[in-house]
């Protein structure tokens, strides 16, 4: 029995592994952490990720073919493929910091393995590595020349979170990069490409050299979030001459080259990879002396920085310029829908906006904890552009002026405005006429995700302003905004 063992039992490793056990019977899968918590939550009824379609999945297959463990060393040494799917976040010191990825956490997971290793494996780069990274680990891997045979293969993983398992289950693509000039790196190449041609279609599973398996991944993260950049763009070009955003992407989707997915204006991108990957991007750009690219590349962050700002300020000017004591509903905290995930959310950044112009917020989010939300707002944020930690918002105010509740219609309740942060279906189809009878007048929308049905909304009363639609007659009114 083939035996693989995943180190990192996060939000790319658990799903990931639990997939190739679903399809695989015969392999034999570990996900083995550090992490006691996270172990443990993985071997008990509430899994530590929500992700549709993961608790059926894990249930199938949790005893009989995949299990978790904190055993790290004693899974890594029996395992013939180990992947590694560990955090590489955006460094916070030193030399690239606020740029360069941190590799503290694969360089120690690739020591162990060289260290506790008896037998020849493949070893498998899941996680989302600086371009070279390859070449690093090989030689960490080798160090001690102990004649054991390492292949190092670069696999990217590719899922979206909310959606991870049908990304798994029908992938559109599979990358797997290796030493193609080498026998033993093709051989190693056909090992993993057959671990998946259990249930990928041969022709999805594209096989590179090293590099462009590694580079691959950040291109693709990169052009994902340029995309929705370009759209946010456009949204306020659209507020400004009453264009709508929703018309103006779909007519430019409708043309083939360009196609109409990933077109949706947004209070900005958040989730783990993207800012982390380009800013990953314009690093490995200017330690190849590239500055022109790097820029490039850095712009998609500046707009969405301005996106998130621009939605802030649209808040406050358009309540008089102040918002001081007023109760605002925050509707979703996660960065998307069907995740619980809060990485980069930008939920987070509004917040505090609005926490620093003094307003109170109510916050409801169907799958973040209350624990985990106070600990994103009070934790100093990380200023990317001008590296040195920034925390503007004093435990003392969140503790004062954040209250987190269990449904929308106790958030919106006596609320001066709210704010729809995360596209949540059931926000589609709350009664606004219920809550519009129960906030003070006049009451505010502020959609950051297009959910609402803007001309039924403004029926009832609302004042409504959602990104890149044609500004409410109220809002044309009010000072031109920053
Ligand atoms: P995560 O933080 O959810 O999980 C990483 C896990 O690795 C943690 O549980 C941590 O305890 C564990 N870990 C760290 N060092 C370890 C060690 N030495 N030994 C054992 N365990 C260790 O991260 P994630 O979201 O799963 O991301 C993992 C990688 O995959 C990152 O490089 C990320 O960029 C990439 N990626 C993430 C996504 C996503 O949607 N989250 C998608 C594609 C790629
Ligand atoms: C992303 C990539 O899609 C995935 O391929 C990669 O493996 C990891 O990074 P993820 O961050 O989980 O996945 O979610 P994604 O669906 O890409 O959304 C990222 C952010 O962009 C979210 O905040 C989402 O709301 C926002 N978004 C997405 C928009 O604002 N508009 C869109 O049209 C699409």
């Amino acid at each position: 029995m083939v035996k693989i063992c995943c180190i990192g039992a996060g939000y790319v490793g658990g799903p990931t592994m639990a997939v190739i056990a679903l399809k695989c019977p015969s392999i034999n899968v570990a996900v083995v952490d550090i992490s006691v918590p996270r172990i443990t939550a993985w071997n008990s009824e509430t899994l530590p990720i929500y992700e549709p379609g993961l608790d059926e999945v894990v249930k199938k297959c949790r005893g009989k073919n995949l299990f978790f463990s904190n055993e790290v060393e004693k899974n890594v040494a029996e395992a013939d493929i180990v992947f590694v799917s560990v955090n590489t976040p955006t460094k916070t010191s030193g030399l690239g910091a606020g740029k360069a990825a941190d590799l503290t956490y694969w360089e120690s997971a690739a020591r162990m393995i060289a260290d506790v290793s008896k037998s020849s494996k493949i070893v498998v780069e899941k996680s989302t590595v600086p371009v070279k990274t390859a070449e690093a680990i090989e030689k960490i891997l080798t160090h001690n020349n102990k004649g054991i045979e390492f292949q190092i293969l670069s696999n990217p993983e590719f899922l979206a979170e909310g959606t991870a398992i049908t990304d798994l289950l029908n992938p559109d693509r599979v990358l797997i990069g290796g030493r193609e000039e080498t026998p033993g790196g093709l051989k190693a190449i056909q090992t993993l490409k057959d671990v998946y041609a259990h249930w990928v279609p041969e022709e999805r599973i594209l096989c590179t050299n090293l590099w462009s398996a590694e580079l691959s991944k950040l291109a693709a993260n990169a052009f994902l979030a340029q995309r929705i950049s370009s759209v946010n763009s456009m949204s306020a070009l659209c507020e400004a001459t009453g264009a709508n955003v929703s018309q103006v992407s779909y007519a430019v989707g409708k043309d083939s080259r360009i196609g109409p997915k990933f077109l949706n204006a947004s209070v900005g991108f958040g989730g783990s990879c993207f800012q982390k990957d380009i800013l990953n991007l314009v690093y490995i750009c200017e330690c190849n002396g590239l500055p022109e690219v790097a820029n490039y590349w850095k712009h998609v962050i500046k707009i969405n920085d301005y996106q998130k700002n621009r939605f802030v300020n649209r808040l406050v000017s358009s309540m008089f310029n102040t918002i001081s004591g007023k109760k605002i509903a925050i509707l979703g905290f996660s960065f998307k829908k069907d995740t619980g995930d809060t990485r980069e959310t930008p939920a987070i950044d509004v917040c505090r906006g609005l926490l620093l112009d003094r307003a109170q917020l109510i916050i409801y989010d169907p799958k973040v904890p209350e624990a985990q939300m106070m600990r994103d707002l009070s934790t100093p944020k990380f200023d990317w552009d001008q590296p040195g930690s920034t925390s503007p918002v004093s435990e003392d105010v969140i503790t004062k002026n954040v209250k987190v509740v269990h449904n929308a219609y106790e958030a919106t309740k006596d609320s001066h405005a709210i704010c729809i942060l995360t596209e949540w279906d059931e926000f589609k189809s709350l009664d606004y006429q219920k809550i519009y009878d129960n906030m003070p007048k006049p009451a505010y929308i502020f959609d950051g995700r297009n959910v609402v049905d803007v001309a039924k909304l403004r029926q009832i009363g609302f004042i409504v302003y959602s990104i890149g639609k044609p500004l409410d007659p109220w809002l044309k009114d009010m000072p031109a905004i920053a």
